[in-house]
Protein backbone atom coordinates (compact mmCIF):
# COMPACT_ATOMS: atom_id res chain seq x y z
CA UNK A 1 0.00 0.00 0.00
CA UNK A 2 1.41 3.45 -0.85
CA UNK A 3 2.18 6.16 1.94
CA UNK A 4 -0.93 8.36 2.72
CA UNK A 5 -0.83 11.66 0.77
CA UNK A 6 -0.98 14.84 3.55
CA UNK A 7 -1.49 18.16 2.37
CA UNK A 8 -1.07 20.88 4.49
CA UNK A 9 -2.48 24.26 3.14
CA UNK A 10 0.00 27.00 4.67
CA UNK A 11 3.36 26.66 6.38
CA UNK A 12 3.19 25.35 9.90
CA UNK A 13 5.43 24.69 12.88
CA UNK A 14 8.79 22.37 11.32
CA UNK A 15 7.88 19.76 14.07
CA UNK A 16 4.61 19.34 12.46
CA UNK A 17 5.69 18.78 9.11
CA UNK A 18 8.32 16.12 10.53
CA UNK A 19 5.50 14.30 12.79
CA UNK A 20 3.12 13.76 9.98
CA UNK A 21 6.04 12.91 7.95
CA UNK A 22 6.21 9.62 9.78
CA UNK A 23 2.89 8.93 8.87
CA UNK A 24 2.76 9.81 4.89
CA UNK A 25 4.22 11.77 2.05
CA UNK A 26 3.38 15.56 3.10
CA UNK A 27 3.01 18.19 0.80
CA UNK A 28 3.18 21.64 2.60
CA UNK A 29 1.87 24.69 0.05
CA UNK A 30 2.54 28.44 -0.07
CA UNK A 31 1.47 30.94 1.56
CA UNK A 32 -2.23 31.70 0.34
CA UNK A 33 -2.42 29.37 -2.10
CA UNK A 34 -5.64 27.47 -0.87
CA UNK A 35 -7.98 30.57 0.21
CA UNK A 36 -9.34 29.85 -2.68
CA UNK A 37 -12.06 27.17 -2.87
CA UNK A 38 -10.94 27.06 -6.74
CA UNK A 39 -7.49 26.02 -6.35
CA UNK A 40 -8.25 23.53 -3.45
CA UNK A 41 -11.23 21.79 -5.85
CA UNK A 42 -8.92 21.17 -8.09
CA UNK A 43 -5.77 19.75 -6.44
CA UNK A 44 -7.91 18.26 -3.06
CA UNK A 45 -8.68 14.37 -5.15
CA UNK A 46 -4.85 13.71 -4.91
CA UNK A 47 -5.08 13.59 -1.14
CA UNK A 48 -5.69 11.20 1.70
CA UNK A 49 -5.29 13.79 4.75
CA UNK A 50 -5.78 17.59 4.89
CA UNK A 51 -4.74 19.77 7.60
CA UNK A 52 -6.38 23.00 6.90
CA UNK A 53 -6.45 26.69 8.24
CA UNK A 54 -9.53 28.84 8.91
CA UNK A 55 -8.68 30.69 6.13
CA UNK A 56 -8.89 27.46 3.98
CA UNK A 57 -12.43 27.29 2.12
CA UNK A 58 -13.87 23.64 2.59
CA UNK A 59 -17.19 23.71 1.40
CA UNK A 60 -19.53 21.08 -0.38
CA UNK A 61 -18.24 21.70 -3.84
CA UNK A 62 -14.43 20.99 -2.56
CA UNK A 63 -15.78 17.90 -0.80
CA UNK A 64 -17.44 16.44 -3.58
CA UNK A 65 -13.63 16.53 -5.41
CA UNK A 66 -11.88 14.85 -2.34
CA UNK A 67 -12.03 11.29 -3.76
CA UNK A 68 -9.44 10.03 -1.31
CA UNK A 69 -10.53 12.15 1.65
CA UNK A 70 -10.77 10.28 5.08
CA UNK A 71 -10.04 13.24 7.04
CA UNK A 72 -10.09 16.90 7.47
CA UNK A 73 -7.78 18.94 10.76
CA UNK A 74 -8.45 22.08 11.18
CA UNK A 75 -5.05 24.23 12.63
CA UNK A 76 -7.83 26.21 14.98
CA UNK A 77 -10.40 25.86 17.17
CA UNK A 78 -13.31 27.23 15.10
CA UNK A 79 -13.94 25.13 12.12
CA UNK A 80 -16.98 27.74 10.33
CA UNK A 81 -14.41 27.36 7.18
CA UNK A 82 -15.52 23.39 6.72
CA UNK A 83 -18.76 21.82 5.53
CA UNK A 84 -18.61 19.64 8.43
CA UNK A 85 -22.10 18.14 7.71
CA UNK A 86 -21.26 17.70 4.12
CA UNK A 87 -17.81 15.82 5.33
CA UNK A 88 -19.78 13.57 7.57
CA UNK A 89 -21.70 12.59 5.14
CA UNK A 90 -19.32 11.27 2.67
CA UNK A 91 -17.96 9.80 5.31
CA UNK A 92 -14.96 12.00 6.21
CA UNK A 93 -13.72 12.30 9.77
CA UNK A 94 -13.24 16.23 11.09
CA UNK A 95 -11.17 17.35 13.76
CA UNK A 96 -10.39 20.73 15.11
CA UNK A 97 -7.77 21.81 18.16
CA UNK A 98 -9.60 23.05 21.29
CA UNK A 99 -8.09 23.47 25.01
CA UNK A 100 -4.17 24.26 23.09
CA UNK A 101 -5.28 27.27 22.66
CA UNK A 102 -7.21 28.76 25.43
CA UNK A 103 -4.94 30.61 28.06
CA UNK A 104 -3.02 32.04 24.70
CA UNK A 105 -6.55 34.27 23.95
CA UNK A 106 -7.06 34.70 26.88
CA UNK A 107 -4.29 36.87 27.74
CA UNK A 108 -4.33 38.18 24.02
CA UNK A 109 -8.36 39.38 24.92
CA UNK A 110 -7.12 41.23 28.02
CA UNK A 111 -4.23 42.47 25.94
CA UNK A 112 -6.59 44.06 23.11
CA UNK A 113 -9.20 45.40 25.88
CA UNK A 114 -6.26 47.20 27.78
CA UNK A 115 -4.80 48.22 24.54
CA UNK A 116 -8.21 49.85 23.08
CA UNK A 117 -9.45 51.47 26.72
CA UNK A 118 -5.88 52.62 27.26
CA UNK A 119 -5.94 53.79 23.58
CA UNK A 120 -2.00 52.11 22.97
CA UNK A 121 -2.27 51.91 19.03
CA UNK A 122 -3.33 55.73 18.89
CA UNK A 123 -0.90 56.92 21.32
CA UNK A 124 2.33 55.01 20.34
CA UNK A 125 1.20 56.72 16.51
CA UNK A 126 1.78 60.52 17.99
CA UNK A 127 4.76 59.46 19.68
CA UNK A 128 6.48 58.17 16.52
CA UNK A 129 5.38 61.21 14.60
CA UNK A 130 7.05 63.47 17.19
CA UNK A 131 3.91 64.75 18.53
CA UNK A 132 4.95 63.96 22.14
CA UNK A 133 6.11 67.29 23.81
CA UNK A 134 5.84 66.82 27.46
CA UNK A 135 3.49 65.33 29.45
CA UNK A 136 -0.37 65.84 29.76
CA UNK A 137 -2.52 65.74 32.37
CA UNK A 138 -5.39 65.74 30.37
CA UNK A 139 -4.02 63.17 27.11
CA UNK A 140 -5.10 60.14 26.09
CA UNK A 141 -7.37 59.37 29.65
CA UNK A 142 -8.74 55.82 29.59
CA UNK A 143 -11.08 53.73 30.74
CA UNK A 144 -10.36 52.30 34.31
CA UNK A 145 -10.92 48.80 34.50
CA UNK A 146 -11.87 48.13 38.09
CA UNK A 147 -15.51 48.11 39.04
CA UNK A 148 -16.50 47.99 35.48
CA UNK A 149 -18.81 45.16 34.36
CA UNK A 150 -17.55 42.92 31.34
CA UNK A 151 -20.23 41.04 29.44
CA UNK A 152 -19.01 37.98 27.63
CA UNK A 153 -21.19 36.26 25.12
CA UNK A 154 -19.84 32.78 24.43
CA UNK A 155 -18.62 31.60 28.31
CA UNK A 156 -16.96 28.42 26.61
CA UNK A 157 -13.00 27.94 27.52
CA UNK A 158 -12.14 31.06 25.73
CA UNK A 159 -14.45 32.80 27.54
CA UNK A 160 -13.86 31.65 30.89
CA UNK A 161 -9.82 32.22 30.56
CA UNK A 162 -10.62 35.91 29.86
CA UNK A 163 -13.09 36.27 32.70
CA UNK A 164 -10.00 34.66 34.93
CA UNK A 165 -8.10 37.14 33.76
CA UNK A 166 -10.54 39.97 34.19
CA UNK A 167 -11.55 39.11 37.47
CA UNK A 168 -8.27 39.86 38.28
CA UNK A 169 -8.06 43.34 36.96
CA UNK A 170 -11.17 43.82 39.44
CA UNK A 171 -14.02 43.84 36.63
CA UNK A 172 -17.45 42.14 37.70
CA UNK A 173 -18.27 39.65 34.85
CA UNK A 174 -22.06 38.78 33.16
CA UNK A 175 -22.42 36.46 31.04
CA UNK A 176 -24.79 35.04 28.06
CA UNK A 177 -24.54 31.51 27.07
CA UNK A 178 -26.19 28.92 25.64
CA UNK A 179 -26.95 27.43 29.34
CA UNK A 180 -25.55 28.99 32.32
CA UNK A 181 -22.14 27.26 33.41
CA UNK A 182 -21.86 25.08 35.90
CA UNK A 183 -22.37 26.50 39.59
CA UNK A 184 -18.48 26.13 40.70
CA UNK A 185 -17.41 28.00 37.61
CA UNK A 186 -20.35 30.77 38.55
CA UNK A 187 -18.65 30.97 41.92
CA UNK A 188 -15.17 31.13 41.22
CA UNK A 189 -15.59 33.88 38.27
CA UNK A 190 -18.40 34.89 40.39
CA UNK A 191 -20.21 35.04 37.41
CA UNK A 192 -23.68 36.39 36.97
CA UNK A 193 -25.72 34.75 34.16
CA UNK A 194 -28.06 36.83 31.63
CA UNK A 195 -30.76 36.03 30.14
CA UNK A 196 -30.54 37.91 26.72
CA UNK A 197 -27.87 39.68 24.52
CA UNK A 198 -29.75 42.61 24.61
CA UNK A 199 -29.61 43.02 28.39
CA UNK A 200 -26.04 42.32 28.22
CA UNK A 201 -25.03 44.71 25.95
CA UNK A 202 -27.38 47.29 28.54
CA UNK A 203 -25.15 46.42 31.41
CA UNK A 204 -22.24 46.06 29.52
CA UNK A 205 -19.00 48.40 30.03
CA UNK A 206 -16.96 45.85 27.79
CA UNK A 207 -18.84 42.86 25.65
CA UNK A 208 -16.52 40.74 24.53
CA UNK A 209 -17.79 38.08 21.68
CA UNK A 210 -16.01 35.14 22.37
CA UNK A 211 -18.62 32.49 20.62
CA UNK A 212 -18.36 30.28 17.64
CA UNK A 213 -19.88 31.58 14.14
CA UNK A 214 -22.81 29.77 13.94
CA UNK A 215 -26.37 30.34 11.65
CA UNK A 216 -27.42 31.81 14.79
CA UNK A 217 -24.61 34.32 16.05
CA UNK A 218 -24.43 35.91 12.86
CA UNK A 219 -24.63 39.33 13.09
CA UNK A 220 -25.33 38.67 16.63
CA UNK A 221 -24.06 41.83 17.50
CA UNK A 222 -25.89 44.63 15.15
CA UNK A 223 -27.30 47.92 14.89
CA UNK A 224 -29.74 47.04 17.54
CA UNK A 225 -27.22 45.55 19.66
CA UNK A 226 -24.51 48.65 19.26
CA UNK A 227 -27.74 50.94 19.65
CA UNK A 228 -28.00 49.41 23.92
CA UNK A 229 -24.57 49.44 24.79
CA UNK A 230 -23.67 52.31 26.74
CA UNK A 231 -21.92 55.41 25.02
CA UNK A 232 -18.70 55.06 26.65
CA UNK A 233 -18.68 50.80 26.25
CA UNK A 234 -15.82 48.78 24.51
CA UNK A 235 -16.71 45.64 21.99
CA UNK A 236 -13.91 43.17 22.28
CA UNK A 237 -14.02 40.73 19.10
CA UNK A 238 -11.82 37.78 19.03
CA UNK A 239 -14.21 35.21 17.67
CA UNK A 240 -15.20 35.68 14.49
CA UNK A 241 -16.07 38.66 12.44
CA UNK A 242 -18.95 37.79 10.97
CA UNK A 243 -20.78 37.71 14.38
CA UNK A 244 -20.29 41.64 14.39
CA UNK A 245 -21.95 43.64 11.37
CA UNK A 246 -19.03 45.36 10.49
CA UNK A 247 -20.74 48.26 8.57
CA UNK A 248 -23.00 48.89 11.58
CA UNK A 249 -20.05 48.82 14.11
CA UNK A 250 -18.17 51.30 12.07
CA UNK A 251 -20.90 53.74 11.81
CA UNK A 252 -21.49 53.45 15.35
CA UNK A 253 -17.73 54.12 15.96
CA UNK A 254 -17.76 57.28 13.96
CA UNK A 255 -20.86 58.39 15.12
CA UNK A 256 -19.56 57.91 19.06
CA UNK A 257 -22.38 55.65 19.63
CA UNK A 258 -20.14 53.45 21.79
CA UNK A 259 -16.93 54.01 23.10
CA UNK A 260 -14.14 52.26 21.05
CA UNK A 261 -13.41 48.35 19.60
CA UNK A 262 -11.02 45.81 19.92
CA UNK A 263 -11.18 43.47 16.62
CA UNK A 264 -9.03 40.83 15.99
CA UNK A 265 -11.13 39.13 13.21
CA UNK A 266 -13.07 40.53 10.37
CA UNK A 267 -16.53 39.46 8.10
CA UNK A 268 -14.65 39.56 5.14
CA UNK A 269 -10.91 38.64 6.27
CA UNK A 270 -7.97 39.37 5.31
CA UNK A 271 -10.45 43.08 4.20
CA UNK A 272 -11.42 45.29 6.52
CA UNK A 273 -14.32 47.60 6.33
CA UNK A 274 -12.83 50.54 4.61
CA UNK A 275 -15.29 52.77 7.57
CA UNK A 276 -13.42 50.99 10.02
CA UNK A 277 -9.90 51.64 8.86
CA UNK A 278 -10.62 55.22 9.47
CA UNK A 279 -13.10 54.89 12.87
CA UNK A 280 -11.70 56.31 15.91
CA UNK A 281 -10.60 54.21 18.95
CA UNK A 282 -10.53 50.79 17.20
CA UNK A 283 -7.72 48.67 17.61
CA UNK A 284 -7.44 46.03 14.85
CA UNK A 285 -5.20 43.29 14.62
CA UNK A 286 -4.84 40.70 12.11
CA UNK A 287 -6.17 37.35 13.57
CA UNK A 288 -3.45 36.65 16.03
CA UNK A 289 -4.58 35.60 19.22
CA UNK A 290 -3.51 32.56 19.20
CA UNK A 291 -0.20 33.23 17.89
CA UNK A 292 2.71 32.31 20.45
CA UNK A 293 5.01 30.04 19.38
CA UNK A 294 4.09 27.33 22.22
CA UNK A 295 0.56 27.50 21.03
CA UNK A 296 1.01 27.51 17.38
CA UNK A 297 2.77 24.22 17.90
CA UNK A 298 0.48 22.56 20.50
CA UNK A 299 -2.13 23.63 17.51
CA UNK A 300 -0.34 21.74 14.81
CA UNK A 301 0.32 18.87 17.02
CA UNK A 302 -3.29 18.17 17.93
CA UNK A 303 -4.23 18.45 14.28
CA UNK A 304 -1.88 15.91 13.23
CA UNK A 305 -2.40 13.53 16.14
CA UNK A 306 -5.97 13.40 14.80
CA UNK A 307 -4.85 12.68 10.97
CA UNK A 308 -2.52 10.49 12.52
CA UNK A 309 -5.24 8.85 14.51
CA UNK A 310 -7.97 8.56 11.31
CA UNK A 311 -5.37 7.16 9.05
CA UNK A 312 -4.43 4.23 11.54
CA UNK A 313 -7.81 3.37 11.85
CA UNK A 314 -8.79 4.18 15.36
CA UNK A 315 -11.97 4.40 16.75
CA UNK A 316 -13.93 7.74 16.59
CA UNK A 317 -14.05 7.41 20.73
CA UNK A 318 -10.02 7.39 20.57
CA UNK A 319 -10.04 10.72 18.88
CA UNK A 320 -10.55 13.53 21.71
CA UNK A 321 -10.88 16.46 19.21
CA UNK A 322 -13.63 15.33 16.63
CA UNK A 323 -16.31 17.23 15.21
CA UNK A 324 -19.33 16.35 13.82
CA UNK A 325 -22.07 18.33 12.67
C1 LIG B 1 -8.68 30.95 15.77
O1 LIG B 1 -9.37 31.86 15.45
C2 LIG B 1 -9.19 29.65 16.06
O2 LIG B 1 -10.38 29.40 15.86
O3 LIG B 1 -8.39 28.78 16.49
Amino acid sequence: MSAPKILITEPVPQKVIDYLGNMGEVLVAEKGIYNSELQLKKDIRDFDALLCMLSTPVTNAVLEEAKNLKVIANFAVGYNNIDVKAANELGIKVANTPDVLTEACGDFAMALLMATTRHFYDAEKYLRKGEFKGWEPLGFLGMELRGKNLGIVGMGRIGKAFATRAKAFGMNIFYHNRSSISGTDEKELEATFIDTIEELAQRSDVLSLNCPLTPETYHLVDNHILELMPSNSILIDISRGPVVDEAALAEALHKGMIGGAGLDVFEEEPNVHPRLLTAPNCTMLPHIASATYETREAIGMLAANAIIQVLRGDKDEQIPNLVFA
